[in-house]
């Protein structure tokens, strides 16, 4: 029989608005792992350079990247929801990184060689020990590329949008169907096509495409794989 790891290292990479971070989410919960949304950190990092160094909505990436040292990132259990809430310098940013103006420019501060670097660091330290579940874009390939497990997860950009759509709504917030595809869109070009960690899938990641999929078939298919295997 297969040795059980009972504190592995989980990578699930893919495209924005795949569920990635749910899915994650639910693995840490059932397994009791901790889960780290990798793009949350760099949403915060965005929210510090549009508070601190924006001008006519341009992020100054000069004094982003000369200020990265005053951004500390911290994640804490928030027993309301059960989720893992990011805090940016002791402040609960977890709902306000998830504004629209904050989708607008992520990818932008993403691409950034030394924001990576910063934020790669912490990612490592924070995974180190395992029993972990950890999802972005580069985990799989840049930050453990020897993760126990690696997922990949896509979609068509049409289902995705409509997706993301669907959440802005429920979150009352006035965004058109057609300005969440174009900036799904945007940002996966610039994700995959930067100089830095582009968005790519780790050879020996497994693909899942959930364009046809629910939520819970796309999270029993992983649950399932994850099972066997780490032999849990
Ligand atoms: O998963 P998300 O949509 O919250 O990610 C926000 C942005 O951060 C996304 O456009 C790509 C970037 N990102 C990244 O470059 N590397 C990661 N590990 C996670 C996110």
């Amino acid at each position: 029989m297969k040795n059980k790891n009972l504190h592995p290292i989980i990578a699930i990479d893919g495209y924005s608005s795949t569920g990635k971070s749910s899915y994650a989410k639910m693995l840490a919960k059932e397994f009791g792992w901790i889960h780290i949304d990798t793009g949350a950190m760099y949403r915060a990092t965005t929210l510090y350079g549009i508070e601190n160094f924006c001008e006519n909505n341009i992020i100054d990436s000069v004094d982003l990247v000369s200020h990265l040292s005053d951004i500390h990132i911290d994640f804490k259990q928030n027993t309301e929801t059960n989720s893992n809430d990011i805090y940016l310098n002791g402040k609960n940013v977890e709902s306000r990184i998830r504004d629209f103006d904050i989708s607008e420019q992520v990818s932008l501060v993403a691409k950034i060689p030394e924001v990576r670097k910063y934020l790669v660091k912490q990612q490592r330290n924070i995974g180190k020990n395992g029993g972990i579940v950890m999802d972005g874009r580069d985990i799989g390939t840049v930050v453990f590329p020897n993760a126990d497990l690696k997922f990949f997860i896509t979609a068509s950009v049409e289902e995705r949008a409509k997706r993301r759509f669907i959440d802005f709504k429920k979150l009352n917030k006035n965004i058109s169907l057609q300005e969440v595809q174009e900036n799904l869109i945007q940002r996966d070009n610039i994700d995959k096509n930067r100089s830095v960690s582009p968005l790519i899938q780790a050879p020996d990641a497994i693909l899942i495409d959930n364009t046809n999929m629910n939520k819970e078939e796309t999270y029993t298919k992983i649950q399932t794989i994850v099972k066997e295997k780490l032999g849990l």
